[in-house]
Formats: C-alpha cells, sequence, structure tokens
C-alpha cells in the first residue's frame, strides 16, 4: 500500500548504497567509525612523521637538515594533526562504534549529521596540507607560531596562517555537530531499562567529552575568527600597536586548550574503564565515584586555563587562584587511579595487550601527575616555563594518558571491529617496543629540560647534546614500531583466528560478559513506539 506499509527491513536492505556510495553516503555507525579510524591512523604517520623531523634536527646541535622556518612549521602541524586530526577522530571512530552498541541503540541519534561530522574532517585536512605548501606555492611564510597560535607571530605570517583559521573552523565545526550528536544519543537512544548510572563507563566518559567540548571549541573558534579580522579587516583585538591585547588571545586560547587535554584523555578513562574489569575478571571497583570523579575532573578542568600564562604578569591572586584550582585536579585523578588499581586487587589478572596498555598507562600518567603539580605551583614554574621539562611533562600526559589508552582500545576491540582476533605475541611485541621506545625519547627532556634547555627552537647549546641524541635515538625506535602496529592491524583485517562473540573469556560461564555490560549485540529496538507504551 503507502510507504508507510514499507518495513524497517525493506527501508534498511533494499536501498542500502554499495561500492565507495557505502562510504561516502554512509549513515551507519560502524561504518562511519570505521572511517574515523582509519582517517585517524593516516594521520598518526602524517603528524608521526613531523615528529621524525623535529627530532633528525635535534640529533645534534647546530642546523642539520631543515630551515628554522620550515622546523618551527614541523612543530606547529605535529601538534595540530596529533591532537585534531589523530587523537580525537581515533576516539569518535571508538565512539561511533561502540556507543550505540553498549546502550542498545540502533544507531547514532543523527546518523546524517554523523556523516557530515566525518567528512568535514577530510576537508580540514586538506586546508591543513594546502597550509604547509602554501610558503612554496602563494609566497609569505609558513606558520611559526606553534600550535598555540599566539599573536603577534601568528598576524605576521602569511597566508598559510590564514589557511590554518580555516583548518581549525573546519574541524571545530566537526567536533562540535559530533559532540551534539554524542549528547543526543546518550541521553535519547538508551534501551529500555539502561539508565545514566547503568551505562558503561565509556559511554559516560564520551558523555563528558563532548559537553567538554560543545563548551570549548567556540572559544578556540572565536578566537583565532578574531585573529582573521585583525590580519584582514583592520580591528586590533590582540594587535597592542592598535591598542588591543595579545594576552587575550591566550585567555581565549587556554579556555580552550587546557580543557582540551580532558577531552584528549578522557576518552582513553572510558577505555580503561572497559579494558582493567575484563581482563581482572571483576566489576568495576567504584562505579558510581569513577563517574562523579569524571563530572569533577571536566568541571574543575573548565577554570583552571591561565596555568599555561603564569609569566604574563597577572596579579598574584589570580596565580594563585589558578594554582591552587590546578592542583585540586590531582583529586579526581588520584581516585580513578585508586578505583582502577583496586577493581584488579585479587581479581584473577591475565596480561594480554590491552591490559598491559592499561597498566602502563596508571604507572606512566602517575608521573605526568607529578611534573604537572611541579608545573602548577607558580614560583617553580616561572623557572620551568618554555623548556624541554614541560615538553617532557605534556608528552608523558598525552602518549600514555590518550594515546596508549586508544592503543588498549584499538586491540580490546579490534576483535569486535574485525571479526578476527589479532596476533597476541605480535601485540605484546608492539606494547614493550612502544613503551620502552617512548621512555627512551621522552624521560631525558625532563634533564634537559631542568638544565635550561628552551623550546620550539631549532638548535641547542652543546651542553644538551647527549640528552638530545638518546631522546632522537629513542624517537627513531618509537616511529618505527608503528609500522608492526599498522601490521598487525592489516593482518588481523585479513584474517586470523574468528573472533567470539566474548573474545576475553571476561565472564563466568552462562552469565553475561563484563565485556559489553550489556549482551552482544544488544537486543533490537527500533524506538518507534515509546518504551511505557508496549
Ligand atoms: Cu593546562
Amino acid at each position: 500500500m503507502s510507504s508507510n506499509a514499507a518495513t524497517h527491513d525493506d527501508h534498511d536492505h533494499h536501498h542500502a548504497p554499495s561500492g565507495w556510495r557505502r562510504w561516502v553516503f554512509s549513515t551507519n555507525h560502524k561504518d562511519i567509525g570505521t572511517m574515523y579510524l582509519f582517517f585517524a591512523l593516516f594521520m598518526l604517520f602524517f603528524g608521526g612523521a613531523m615528529a621524525m623531523v623535529i627530532r633528525a634536527e635535534l640529533f645534534q646541535p647546530g642546523l642539520q637538515f631543515v630551515s628554522p622556518e620550515f622546523y618551527n612549521n614541523m612543530f606547529t602541524n605535529h601538534a595540530l594533526i596529533m591532537i585534531f586530526g589523530m587523537v580525537m577522530p581515533a576516539a569518535a571512530g571508538m565512539a561511533n562504534w561502540m556507543i550505540p552498541l553498549m546502550i542498545g541503540a540502533p544507531d547514532m541519534a543523527l546518523p546524517r549529521l554523523n556523516n557530515l561530522s566525518f567528512w568535514l574532517l577530510p576537508a580540514g585536512g586538506l586546508m591543513l596540507v594546502m597550509s604547509i605548501i602554501a610558503p612554496w606555492v602563494g609566497g609569505g611564510t609558513a606558520v611559526t607560531a606553534g600550535w598555540t597560535l599566539y599573536p603577534p607571530i601568528s598576524l605576521q605570517a602569511g597566508m598559510s596562517m590564514d589557511l590554518l583559521i580555516f583548518t581549525i573552523h573546519l574541524l571545530g565545526i566537526s567536533s562540535i555537530l559530533a559532540s551534539i550528536n554524542i549528547v543526543t544519543t546518550v541521553l535519547n537512544m538508551r534501551a529500555p531499562g539502561m539508565s545514566m548510572m547503568k551505562m558503561p563507563l565509556f559511554v559516560w566518559a564520551w558523555f563528558f567529552t563532548a559537553i567538554l567540548l560543545i563548551l570549548i571549541m567556540p572559544a578556540f573558534a572565536g578566537g583565532v575568527t578574531m585573529l582573521l579580522f585583525d590580519r584582514h579587516f583592520g580591528t586590533s583585538f590582540f594587535d597592542a600597536a592598535g591598542g588591543g591585547d595579545p594576552v587575550l588571545f591566550q585567555h581565549l586560547f587556554w579556555f580552550f586548550g587546557h580543557p582540551e587535554v580532558y577531552v584528549l584523555l578522557l576518552p582513553s578513562i572510558g577505555v580503561l574503564g572497559m579494558v582493567i574489569p575484563t581482563f581482572s575478571r571483576k566489576p568495576l571497583f567504584g562505579y558510581k565515584s569513577l563517574v562523579w570523579g569524571m563530572a569533577f575532573l571536566a568541571t574543575l578542568g573548565m577554570v583552571v586555563w591561565a596555568h599555561h600564562q603564569y609569566t604574563v604578569g597577572m596579579s598574584i591572586w589570580a596565580t594563585k587562584y589558578f594554582m591552587i584550582g590546578t592542583i585540586l585536579i590531582s583529586i579526581p585523578i588520584g581516585l580513578m587511579k585508586f578505583n582502577f588499581i583496586f577493581t584488579m586487587w585479587r581479581g584473577a589478572l591475565t596480561f594480554e595487550t590491552p591490559m598491559l596498555f592499561a597498566i602502563a598507562i596508571i604507572l606512566m600518567f602517575a608521573f605526568a601527575g607529578v611534573t604537572g603539580v611541579m608545573l602548577a605551583v607558580v614560583p617553580a614554574d616561572l623557572q620551568y616555563h618554555d623548556t624541554y621539562f614541560v615538553v617532557a611533562h605534556f608528552h608523558y600526559a598525552l602518549i600514555p594518558g590518550a594515546v596508549f589508552g586508544l592503543y588498549a582500545g584499538v586491540f580490546y576491540w579490534l576483535p569486535k571491529w574485525t571479526g578476527h582476533m589479532y596476533d597476541e605475541k605480535l601485540g605484546k611485541i608492539f606494547f614493550w617496543w612502544t613503551t620502552i621506545t617512548f621512555n627512551i625519547t621522552f624521560f631525558p627532556q625532563h634533564f634537559s629540560g631542568l638544565a635550561g634547555m628552551p623550546r620550539r627552537i631549532v638548535d641547542y647549546g652543546v651542553q644538551f647534546t647527549e640528552f638530545n641524541t638518546i631522546s632522537s635515538l629513542g624517537a627513531f625506535a618509537f616511529g618505527l614500531s608503528h609500522l608492526l602496529f599498522l601490521y598487525i592491524i592489516i593482518k588481523t583485517i585479513k584474517g586470523g583466528e574468528p573472533a567470539p562473540a566474548m573474545p576475553w573469556e571476561g565472564a563466568q560461564a552462562g552469565t553475561p560478559g563484563l565485556e559489553w555490560t550489556v549482551p552482544s549485540p544488544p537486543p533490537f529496538h527500533t524506538f518507534e513506539t515509546p518504551p511505557e507504551v508496549k
């Protein structure tokens, strides 16, 4: 009869596009999740190659391979690509894949918006590549301001800076739309009986992440738009010559930039909340306190931004406020660590690759916490500011805290995503290889920093040579380990042992697994009938 008679099945299976159309026009959360993950994998190698350029140049003092301008452009884009191109899309890929499955929803709440959110990313990536090559093609100088894009340098760069501002607009819109979709999905698409306080921790982590992104992205987008106006439309928001204030930009940037750290960390904390119970064969210890801990972390994270700017001449009371607020963040972080440790306590532990990464995260992130408190203390920070100590600190925060959490998630869910088990032996080799070489790369940078080596400079004094040579050797080996990562992923996609429904034997026989919290796949629900009607 009328089209109303068409069943859900008709709609799904008879008009599903195939070939390249399946991907380009996709509204399927799994396909979009897969595209996010591949995009992130590509960007991992793109941003990683830039890190290799940086470490090659710093292998010994003096200028060897690149010009100072190109070097500055490399560390600027390395940061932007790793943050916006790699960590955030990888976490978004996991969100797309797992959130609907975990809450028993048929898909994301806004599937077409989901498609747009993803496709804005390659557009932004293309704009970023244009920004890098603009100095050769269109003239002008490269972006040399660092990812923080502080004026006055960002006011002076050539058209490459405008392209980078548009890149940030595109990536920012993508993030906000994806976040709106996640919040909407979590609030409206949970299967009957899936109350908020029953959601897997990964869903909670992404819920807070999405709220943070919606709150902070506009500050950054506004900041760079004001920069664009200063550059081309005669305003003087940040130009001191016209009565503006460059420090205003720093506030706008870090109002986004500090919570952004939690945007990078929270999804990985969510992964830990799945991995650790599974390989401990115990439910999460203190689930509710973890949820409230994340809420506290996100809230506090919004109000401590100016600890990045102690040196700009704020009042003593302002710096004191930002110092105390920052140190308070160790409370929720410490709470979460104890939750995870108590989850493992007296569990039936096994040490597959995801669990190895989870344990390494707890250990190495603690180190970033200690250096973080050192940097939060105002008089001490005045010494460490803009040294390699800061570089060491945030790489210990972001590589174990965010990237290793994503690796744990990749190995944990690869069986779910591909239908095959990955090669556990190779996974373990990858774990030890990355963990050891990561430490060889970044541990020495604490010492060169404390000894006074400034960051973001192409050359350095000869007294820092040994630390830098060790760091570079570690970085080359760290970079190389990712070829193994790629090989493991390709091998798993192509074949291998078929994955059972509960690949990690996280459950006792006959009981639902800890792995998915809800049975996998969850019971189908069309949401066409309000749950209370039946
Ligand atoms: Cu911060």
